[in-house]
């Protein structure tokens, strides 16, 4: 393998090696374009991941500048206790709707204490004590209900009661942010918030409610596309391919640190169009059926009509604009989907 920034344990090491990085959440989705993204351009990468939405082989198998951890993020932390890292990305959350209406103290514990725990990490996890650059994956969520599209980052947000599991994810994520932003104002920690909007492809399951890989797998196999509600309800999806290098622009960009980030893409498309666009697109003959909201989630489920970023700030700070169009992530999540049902996973 090229140039390793490790030793032969993986062991992180010095700059002049090229970057070391900790990902946690690195086994995920999103985690695992970001890590190639790093092993790509010869950073050190070192994954925390508990793998409880994540794949240990959503990652390559082995890799001189590649360690992995399995382990929550604070038992993982203190086993990095005396390392150095440059840049520590965390994406490790309880994600997923369905998740979070069926497992609400996970959520929020993980979500918050995993956090907290990280940021502190990174005070002094850089170069000789210093702080290393930080990103925070934050959520579209965070926006709640709040019904003044598109949603820019300085926006008020609006939430349902405390009554309403449904919406601990989004004060969980909240929580994140300020104490995400307090770390950059009282410490100087050079953190950097990125507000995720609907972010699909290669690799996503939808065994947690996600729904464009629900959809595919419905779609290749015949059976009946599930659209909650009336399907009216609009997204903005945007490729992971587009959004994990934006991340890495984010985290690398000091005049970004201190701030919050939409990331995503910003042309809606409703449920119902999504579900007739993976049909077309994938030749299926599956029909489309509507599930009421009640029976798909938890009675008095609230859901938003239409969630749509602001792009300014990030097409300002790095020039930000998704590229990938929407048929082309639905063909690269059948390839992936029929890739790994192929290797027999
Ligand atoms: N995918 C999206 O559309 C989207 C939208 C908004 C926000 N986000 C945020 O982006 C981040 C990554 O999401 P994703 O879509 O890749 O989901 P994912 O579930 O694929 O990735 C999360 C990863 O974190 C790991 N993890 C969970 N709890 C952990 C813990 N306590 N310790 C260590 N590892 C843990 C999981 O095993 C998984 O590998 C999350 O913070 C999520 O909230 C994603």
């Amino acid at each position: 393998m090229g140039t390793s920034g490790a030793d032969s344990q993986g062991h992180a090491s010095g700059l002049d090696a090229g970057r070391s990085v900790l990902v946690t959440g690195g086994a995920g989705f999103i985690g695992s374009h970001l890590v190639r993204l790093l092993l790509d351009e010869g950073s050190s990468v070192t994954v925390v991941d508990n793998l409880s939405t994540g794949r240990r082989d959503n990652l390559p198998p082995s890799h001189d500048r590649l360690r992995f951890i399995e382990a929550d993020v604070t038992t993982g932390i203190d086993a990095l206790a005396d390392e150095t890292f440059d840049e520590v990305i965390h994406l490790a959350a309880a994600v997923g709707v369905r998740l979070i209406v069926e497992q609400p103290i996970h959520t929020i514990e993980t979500n918050v204490i995993e956090t907290s725990t990280l940021l502190r990490f990174a005070l002094t996890c850089g170069r000789d004590g210093t702080p290393a650059n930080v990103l925070v994956a934050s959520s579209s969520e965070v926006y709640g209900k709040s019904d003044r599209v598109p949603f820019r980052e300085d926006d008020d947000v609006l939430y349902g009661p405390t009554t309403k599991s449904r919406w601990s994810y989004a004060h969980t994520k909240a929580l994140d942010e300020h104490l995400a932003l307090a770390h950059h104002q009282q410490n100087r920690l050079p953190v950097v918030v990125a507000r995720l909007f609907n972010t699909v492809g290669p690799r996503q399951v939808g065994d947690y409610g996600m729904v464009v890989p629900s959809f595919v797998r419905r779609a290749m196999s015949g059976q009946p596309l599930l659209v909650y509600g009336d399907g009216e309800q609009a997204r903005c999806f945007c490729d992971v391919r587009d959004v994990a290098p934006a991340l890495l622009a984010l985290t690398r960009t000091p005049s970004c640190h201190g701030r919050v980030f939409n990331v995503g893409s910003d042309r809606p498309i409703t449920i119902r169009s999504l579900a007739e666009r993976v049909i077309e697109t994938l030749g299926s003959s599956s029909p489309i059926k509507t599930v009421p909201y009640d029976e798909a989630y938890a009675p008095g489920f609230e859901d938003l009509r239409l969630r749509q970023p602001d792009l300014s700030r990030i097409r300002e700070a790095i020039g930000f604009a998704p590229t990938i169009p929407l048929d082309e992530t639905i063909r690269g999540v059948r390839d992936a989907i029929a890739q790994r049902e192929g290797a027999g996973a």
